[in-house]
């Protein structure tokens, strides 16, 4: 188990930040690790490893993740300006353009907001930027107007938290569009989800059940955490995360409000070193780790800092990320010294009831690391 992180742990002896060089460390190890995945298995989109190895058989469930791959190669290539990464970036983005019409998935934010926007803000090209818009109006297609939220992908009665941070390529949809009813899905579906899927104390449910002939709230349910009244740790950072992502668009305060009592409850209820395990809920966890939260709530945390007004907790929420990278950076998390592990991250989980991807790497973790440690490096840099 890994103990506490401390602040010395980012200094050397004499008091110099350390930090950045291991950032960039991690950066290179990912760097080798992706360029060898997409070289040995070229075109393919993995979810998760099994037993450390990217390519085998085992079921997606669901087909959510083909945008971080594309993502990260953007990152890296931001990072490097090496025209290797651009090259792959373009390909990994042009094999899932398709998708932008994808109306079986509630996941068309995590495809084409790491993937076509990414090439959009580089470029600035218009043509880009329609790619993002189209995915926007097709997610918007799920909604349903009686219980007012994007239905999962799983049966229009079910809303799940995952879909907050797909919502917010329906607000840049609608922002760029200029679309007041496009705005109004968005706004009414992150409104929905604050109020039954975010609890009193801050904690998050996987799933919400309406009723389909009149929209009326049913229960609470889950799928990926331990039981229908529990904690499942990534679906709260998914919430930390995109609550934050609804506030940067709408200025709507009751998104603040959530997103910082989302990132309170992770936070009181996480060890100092930062990993949660898949649920907080359940009494003997059958492992202790889903590294895959972590990152997200990292990436969430930083951005959280930048967004709200006090300096005090804006200082607060990057130490707590920092601490959080500090340890998936060291060797338990960070596969580096792993021989034959072909992820980045280890110790994630996908689905632990249906036994997939558990205590593995996941392609989201991946991302989201890669994502805060993007962010943890800009920060550390300003003047
Ligand atoms: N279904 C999305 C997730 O596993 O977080």
């Amino acid at each position: 188990m890994v103990g506490q992180t401390s602040r010395n742990e980012r200094m050397n002896a004499t008091g110099q930040s350390i930090f950045p060089d291991r950032i960039r460390a991690a950066f290179a190890f990912a760097g080798s690790q992706l360029r060898r995945l997409v070289t040995e298995h070229p075109d393919y989109f993995p979810l998760y490893t099994e037993n450390g190895k990217w390519k085998h058989e085992s079921e997606a469930w669901t087909n959510w993740c083909e945008g971080f791959l594309g993502g990260m190669l953007w990152i890296l290539y931001r990072q490097t300006g090496d025209a290797w990464w651009r090259e792959q970036a373009e390909h990994y983005s042009r094999l899932i353009e398709h998708r932008k019409t994808d109306r079986n998935v509630h996941d068309l934010g995590f495809l084409f907001l790491p993937t076509w926007k990414a090439w959009y803000e580089l470029t600035q090209d218009s043509a880009k930027n329609q790619v993002v818009i189209d995915a926007g109006k097709t997610l918007a297609l799920r909604f349903q107007p009686k219980g007012r939220y994007l239905r999962s992908f799983v049966a229009p009665d079910s809303l799940f938290i995952d879909i907050m941070m797909n919502v917010g390529i329906i607000f840049y949809a609608a922002q760029q569009t200029n679309d007041s009813k496009l705005w109004q899905v968005a706004t009414d579906h992150c409104l929905t989800t604050r109020r039954f899927l975010v609890r009193g104390d801050g904690s998050t449910a996987h799933e919400g059940l309406f009723s389909a002939d009149t929209g009326e709230f049913v229960q609470q349910t889950t799928h990926q955490g331990w039981r229908n009244d529990s904690s499942w740790a990534r679906g709260q950072t998914w919430a930390l995360y995109g609550f934050t992502t609804a506030y940067q668009f709408t200025q709507d305060e009751r998104f603040l409000d959530t997103a910082e009592r989302c990132a309170k409850f992770y936070l009181d209820r996480t060890p100092a070193h930062g990993i949660p395990p898949n649920d907080w809920e359940e009494p003997e966890p059958r492992r202790p780790y889903e590294s895959s939260a972590a990152a997200i709530a990292a990436a969430g945390l930083l951005e959280l800092a930048r967004t709200v007004s006090e300096s005090a907790k804006a200082d607060y929420y990057r130490e707590r990320a920092f601490a959080i990278l500090a340890t998936l950076m060291r060797p338990e998390f960070l596969a580096s010294e792993t021989p034959g592990w072909e992820g980045i991250l280890k110790h994630g989980i996908y689905h632990e009831r249906k036994g997939l991807g558990v205590d593995e790497s996941v392609m989201w973790g991946e991302y989201f690391f890669l994502v805060a440690l993007d962010k943890a490096l800009a920060d550390l840099e300003a003047p």
